[in-house]
């Protein structure tokens, strides 16, 4: 035969709550009458010493005003039940943090609080900790992708002027010596000229396409809608995907600042897609309205796979805080009908109406 279950009344209520993890306490006329020893400890006190003592002394004072708001509204009967995290002082000044849930009790027949309290410090110190080294890696993202963003600028121009200005010299004494090659006996010097002309111009082409895939001088002179054209372009020419474009075809309200942000998530995109994908299609679409700019990019490829991904990987995350930094929302999933899709909305502010392109 099971034995009956204990009636409420027989329940060792003392016991329970002497032994409780949990912090226990009774505060009348705002002092605090009953403690168990885990409350007290979470203090730092005794128990004995521990009651008696002010609601007020035992917490931060930037905590006194709500600890007290939340007592009042209780007391009232203004809430049964309140919630709530805090900050309390222990015996050698430190800091505990208390998660409280407290309701409204009688006692000796006069309104008082009964409540339990967590002690969540650790808790409190991981989540800021945590806080901080997401802070720290954001602003390591923004420094390198500023870095980067100065170091492309530079080499673009040293490739584009000093290199090609060379090299255009070098095409201009050449041409000279096909010019004056031109007597019999002199066809075998003039074909190597002729060559190497040829070849100098070849290398001039390259040098300005790398200049140009360093800091797209089409983005400065021509915009970023045009600059996101001649980007996909050179694109699937590289990599045989097939790409379609649509973009406004008057200027986009788009600040400098925004357009190089904008042009560098897509170029990382991009990256993506020729890496990971194994698309053979990527649609590009830009949309203005009143309020905002919208990009998409989508890709038919094979998608991003499930998991975490690869701990060293931060093109994705350098493609977050880029967009932070101009204050456009940004999202990269899988597309409805497979493939990856990028969704960046930039919200004009103010200002952005009149902005340049
Ligand atoms: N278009 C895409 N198609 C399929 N998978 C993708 C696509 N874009 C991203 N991924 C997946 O998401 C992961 C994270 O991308 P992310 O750009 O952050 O890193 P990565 O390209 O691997 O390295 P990194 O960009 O730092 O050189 C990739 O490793 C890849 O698995
Ligand atoms: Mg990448």
């Amino acid at each position: 035969m099971t034995p009956s279950p204990v009636e409420f009344a027989d329940v060792p209520f003392r016991a329970i709550v002497e032994q409780s993890i949990a912090g226990i306490y009774v505060v009348l006329d705002e002092r605090f009458m009953y403690a168990n020893d885990t409350f007290a400890a979470m203090f730092g006190w005794s128990r004995d010493e521990f009651i008696g003592r002010r609601m007020v002394d035992c917490v931060t004072p930037d905590s006194v005003a709500e600890v007290m708001e939340n007592y009042r509204r209780r007391i009232s009967g203004e809430a049964q039940t309140i919630h709530y995290q805090t900050k309390g002082v222990r015996r050698d000044g430190g800091i505990v943090h208390l998660e409280l849930h407290a309701s409204r009790v009688e006692v000796r027949g006069r309104p008082a609080l009964a409540g339990v309290a967590l002690d969540v410090t650790q808790r409190v110190i991981a989540q800021e900790q945590l806080r901080r080294s997401r802070e720290q890696l954001r602003e390591l993202t923004h420094r390198i992708n500023a870095a980067r963003e100065r170091e492309r600028s530079s080499l673009s121009r040293e490739v584009h002027d000093v290199l090609g200005g060379m090299l255009s010299s070098a095409k201009f004494d050449l041409s000279r010596i096909v010019r004056r090659t031109g007597e019999p006996g002199q066809e075998e010097l003039q074909a190597i000229a002729v060559n190497l002309v040829a070849l100098v111009q070849e290398t001039i082409d390259t040098a300005r396409d790398i200049a140009n895939e360093l800091r797209p001088v089409s983005l400065d002179l021509l915009g970023l809608g045009e600059a996101l054209r001649q980007g996909l372009q050179r694109f699937e020419g590289r990599f045989a995907i097939a790409c379609s474009v649509s973009v406004p075809s008057q200027p986009l309200h788009v600040s400098a600042a925004a357009a190089t942000q904008i042009y560098r998530i897509v170029q990382e995109a991009l990256t993506n897609v020729a890496r990971h994908s194994k698309a053979r299609n990527v649609r590009l679409s830009i949309e203005e309205d009143a309020e905002a700019l919208t990009l998409r990019l989508a890709d038919d490829g094979c998608g991003i796979e499930a998991g975490s991904p690869r701990h060293d990987a931060i093109g994705l995350l350098s493609m977050r805080e880029r967009a932070r930094e101009i204050g456009a929302a940004l999202t990269v999933s899988n597309g409805e009908e497979g493939g990856t899709q990028l969704l960046l909305r930039l919200p004009f502010g103010p200002t952005d109406a009149e902005a340049s392109p």
